[in-house]
């Protein structure tokens, strides 16, 4: 039997370059010979990404309440563990994850303000074992990755989805939660100063990936 792969995921609140980072993940892996499964939360799969839609979509009269939102962010993760996730690491391949469940403790604990306590409970029902091998969180101040998101936004026409018109301080404690979760779990995350170039960024990130989880050092 295949060895299983590895789980990394790349965590950060808007605009501290998870995107833009992920690509050069993919392909320093692929590089060295994994498959790499590229993937995102939520989402990931056509029907997870049904659910993303009904998360972001700003352009309803009804408002959605903070514990349907939970409910369906981990209910699109449940569809994506299933279906994408597990299968692709049994099968040996490393996962590359554009956010999870730390988004969740993030964004629906800190900057929602759901108790940490339901929604380590909802991890433990639907992820069971599986928690990520190796966690990057781009970390920089949250105006800074505002600016960066300026010309994307402006690109959109000025659309701004339901998270991208949170307020400040709604940011402020996504980027607190992150880093305390980082805090207290060192083993499992690096912690990258998001703010330098991309260049930078990225050297950092491979000195990250060779010292924390390359199978051959
Ligand atoms: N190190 C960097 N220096 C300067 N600009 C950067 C850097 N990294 C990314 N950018 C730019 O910042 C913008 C946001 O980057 P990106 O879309 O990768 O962020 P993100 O974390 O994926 O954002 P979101 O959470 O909204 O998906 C892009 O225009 C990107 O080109
Ligand atoms: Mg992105």
């Amino acid at each position: 039997m295949n060895e299983r792969g590895r789980f990394i995921t790349v965590e950060g609140s808007e605009g501290v370059g998870k995107t833009s980072n992920i690509e050069f993940i993919c392909h320093w892996l692929q590089s060295r010979g994994m498959e790499v499964v590229r993937t995102r939360e939520p989402g990931g799969t056509p029907r997870a990404e049904a659910i993303r839609k009904l998360l972001l979509d700003p352009g309803h009269d009804e408002p959605l309440d903070d514990d349907a939102e939970l409910l369906l962010v981990f209910a699109a993760r449940a569809q994506h563990l299933a279906t994408k996730i597990r299968p692709a690491l049994a099968r040996g391949a490393w996962v590359i994850c554009d956010r999870f469940t730390d988004a969740t403790y993030a964004y629906q604990g800190g900057g929602r303000g759901i108790a940490a306590s339901r929604i380590a409970s909802l991890e433990r029902f639907v992820q069971r074992e599986l928690t990520p091998d190796l966690t990057l969180l781009l970390d920089m101040p949250v105006v800074d990755a505002q600016q960066r998101l300026q010309s994307r936004l402006e690109g959109a026409g000025g659309h701004r989805d339901r998270f991208e018109r949170e307020r400040l301080a709604f940011f402020e404690s996504v980027r607190r939660t992150y880093l305390e979760r980082a805090t207290a779990e060192p083993e499992r995350f690096v912690v990258i100063d998001a703010g330098r170039s991309l260049d930078e960024v990225q050297a950092m990130i491979a000195e990250a990936l060779d010292d924390r989880i390359s199978p051959w050092q």
